[in-house]
């Protein structure tokens, strides 16, 4: 990675006003996007506005900015966290032109919030450090669009995909399977990776787009994605894309979609033994990657645990099933919360309650394996602090945030 140098002086500048802007950091970013979406109201087709209101998109994007800049002179070592967020970027369509329209209306926040604290001189710092940030995402994603544009069967931005099928997995979540409109070929993706759906929704002023795991094996005529709906509940507003999706989109309409995204991917060049830990509808892409494994008829032992609230959430039993049936290397366990009385009756379930380190224990022989979660945040931090607790290192625990990645600490 070459990046631009900047001068001793800017970077000092920088390292030494990096902790009072973090202070500032939530008003600085609150400030950032009123100013921004007034003045470039068309973003409010890419950015999620619920993300919005509830602080997420501001926190994560601020302590980006924040980090970087504390790591200017060697942002080689964020590659990772770039590369991430870069996939996030890529399958919503963020392009180079965006990049000088946020460093702008962020120099204008920062000099808006510290008003005569914020000199010329550190102004000019930060632009020319943004600048050195941005080109680094531009020019990783600029890679990222290329090779999902030229590989065999890809594309470049939105692509027309008609629903084939609306299946019904479980009170809670339906599968939709989409198949290219101009009936050309469908690019492969590595099991884990994700889509963004753009919605546009009657009545509407802007479109929604959300991204959605893929939940089927790469080797398929159609992509599959299964969308939990997200009911109201009291004062707090029904999901708009989710609730969209199960109530208003059917068979034979089409959805836009952008290529396969995401780097939350299964390490098949690990030998090691592989643990799926779901909680929900946090499960799409571990089926993915377990019928993947059962596809190439793994030899690895792969332990699939899913967490759901009861057999009325609960999808994809029997699919999961009867995979892991024709397998000896594969076994299943699944935890309720809350089991109906038909649940009780069925003993359908291993465990009732919350999947913790004592289960996990018990079913694992040891901790030497693949972990891979993905679930409701307080399911991901109890799965994370379980995982550590058992000293489980670092590189082989795998995640996925269905939002803004947030921090698994409690
Ligand atoms: C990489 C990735 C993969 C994903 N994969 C999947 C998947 O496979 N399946 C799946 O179902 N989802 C998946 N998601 C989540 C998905 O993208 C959407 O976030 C989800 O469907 C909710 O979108 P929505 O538009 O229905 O809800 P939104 O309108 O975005 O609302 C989000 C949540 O906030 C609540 N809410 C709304 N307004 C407020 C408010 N003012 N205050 C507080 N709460 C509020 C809503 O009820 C809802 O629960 C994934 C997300 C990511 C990032
Ligand atoms: C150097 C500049 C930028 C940084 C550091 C940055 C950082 C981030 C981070 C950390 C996330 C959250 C990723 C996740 O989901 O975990 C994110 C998401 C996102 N970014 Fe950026 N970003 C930058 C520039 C841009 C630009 C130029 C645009 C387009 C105008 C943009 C649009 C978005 C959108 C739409 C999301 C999705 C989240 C949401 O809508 O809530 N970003 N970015």
């Amino acid at each position: 990675m070459t990046t631009k140098l900047l001068d001793s002086k800017t970077i000092d500048i920088i390292k030494s006003t990096v902790p009072v802007l973090a202070e500032h950091g939530k008003a600085i970013t609150t400030r950032f996007y009123q100013m921004m979406f007034t003045n470039h109201p068309e973003l409010l087709h890419i950015f999620n506005h619920v993300n919005q209101k509830q602080g997420k998109q501001q926190q994560a994007l601020a302590n980006t900015v924040y980090t970087a800049a504390q790591y200017i002179d060697q942002l080689e070592t964020l590659l990772p966290a770039v590369k991430q967020i870069a996939h996030k970027h890529r399958s919503l369509g963020v392009k180079a032109e965006h990049y000088p329209i946020v460093g702008e209306h962020l120099l204008l926040a920062i000099k808006d919030v510290l008003g005569d604290a914020a000199t010329d001189e550190i102004i000019n710092a930060w632009g020319e450090a943004y600048g050195v940030i941005a080109d680094v995402f531009i020019s990783v994603e600029q890679e990222m669009y290329n090779e999902a544009a030229q590989k065999p069967g890809g594309w470049d931005g939105f692509r027309e995909f008609i629903i084939t099928k609306k299946i019904e997995e479980s009170d809670v979540i339906t599968s939709f399977y989409l198949k290219p409109k101009d009936e050309g070929n469908l690019s492969s993706f590595q099991p884990g990776q994700y889509i963004t759906v753009k919605a546009v929704i009657p009545g509407e002023d802007y479109t929604h787009l959300r991204q959605y795991s893929l939940s089927d094996s790469p080797d398929k005529d159609y992509y599959r994605i299964s969308v939990k709906r997200e009911d109201r509940k009291e004062e707090i507003p029904a999901g708009i894309v989710s609730t969209f999706l199960h109530q208003q989109v059917s068979e034979g309409d089409t959805i836009e979609i952008t290529a396969p995204a995401g780097d939350f991917i299964l390490q098949e060049k690990e030998k090691r033994p592989v643990v799926f830990l779901s909680g929900g509808v946090g499960q799409t892409p571990m089926i993915s990657m377990l019928k993947t494994l059962a596809k190439k008829n793994t030899t690895t032992d792969v332990t699939y645990i899913h967490a759901a609230i009861n057999s009325s959430h609960h999808a994809f039993d029997e699919e999961i099933r009867s995979i892991v049936n024709e397998s000896e290397h594969m076994s299943y366990y699944v935890s309720y919360e809350q089991p109906t009385a038909k649940d009780h009756q069925a003993k359908n379930y291993k465990k009732e309650g919350y999947v913790d380190l004592p289960w996990l224990q018990s079913i694992l022989k040891n901790n030497d394996a693949d972990f891979y979660f993905c679930g409701p945040v307080p399911f991901m931090k109890a799965m994370n602090q379980a995982l550590k607790e058992w000293n489980v290192a670092d590189d082989r625990i795998h995640f996925e945030f269905f939002g803004p990645k947030g921090s698994l600490e409690n």
